[in-house]
């Protein structure tokens, strides 16, 4: 197989633009707009989102979750609490999400605070997953180390048997977190590297500034 050099993969964005006219004062109603766009192009995993969180050290990590939830001006996704992310957001509220629609040559980076979302809301939530990952989110110690796959599958298994006819409790250690922005940029690919990068700051009196920012 002839080997590509990475260095010569490159693409030209055409698709789009966008311009100061287009710009709503809220973000989120854009922000509303550009997932919805991104759901009708039929992109893969339209609410796939990264998420950046930091340690006590300020060593920054990041992973892939889905957003389920916007509403209130919040983002909302659920995990576990005792994951790595759940214990670096205990100790430092700051988190990034960031997500990317390659089809539409888009991405949007948020910046804020997350907190974790109420419980009966995280209930509701979880009432609605299919049954097994309802089960999953019960046995599995996210992000630590486990024996195998075999004794993952047997304690799966075992809480299975345990629930059998009975409505599955969400575990304390699992639920939602809700992302209070207070940065959002909406990035555009345009030809030549020009992108249109247009940044909304929360103000301390509630408002939105927007600043173009150089691609
Ligand atoms: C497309 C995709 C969607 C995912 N969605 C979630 C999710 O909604 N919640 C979650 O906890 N992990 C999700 N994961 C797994 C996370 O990326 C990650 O492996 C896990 O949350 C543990 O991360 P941590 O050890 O950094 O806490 C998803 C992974 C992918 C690739």
């Amino acid at each position: 197989m002839a080997k590509i050099n990475i260095a010569d993969i490159r693409q030209e964005y055409r698709k789009s633009g966008l311009r100061e006219s287009d710009l709503p004062g809220d973000p989120l109603s854009l922000f509303n707009r550009w997932l919805q766009e991104a759901i009708e192009a039929e992109v893969d995993e339209p609410t796939a989102v990264i998420v950046g969180t930091v340690s006590p050290e300020g060593k920054p990590s990041t992973r892939t979750v889905l957003l389920k939830g916007l509403h209130d001006g919040k983002f909302v996704f659920y995990t576990n609490y005792e994951s790595r992310k759940g214990r670096q957001l205990a100790q430092n509220p700051h988190i990034s999400l960031s997500f990317v629609w390659h089809a539409l040559e888009r991405q949007v980076h948020v910046e804020g605070t997350a907190t974790k979302a109420p419980s009966d809301e995280s209930d509701e939530y979880f009432r609605k997953r299919p049954y097994k990952s309802r089960i999953g989110a019960r046995i599995s110690p996210q992000s630590q180390p486990i024996k195998s796959r075999i004794q993952l599958i047997r304690t799966f298994v075992r809480e299975v048997a345990r629930w059998l006819g009975k409505e599955v409790e969400r575990p304390d250690n699992w639920g939602g977190y809700a992302v209070t922005p207070t940065r959002i940029e909406f990035w555009q690919g345009r030809p030549n590297r020009l992108h249109d990068r247009f940044l909304y700051t929360l103000q301390s009196n509630g408002e939105w500034e927007i600043n173009r920012l150089a691609p």
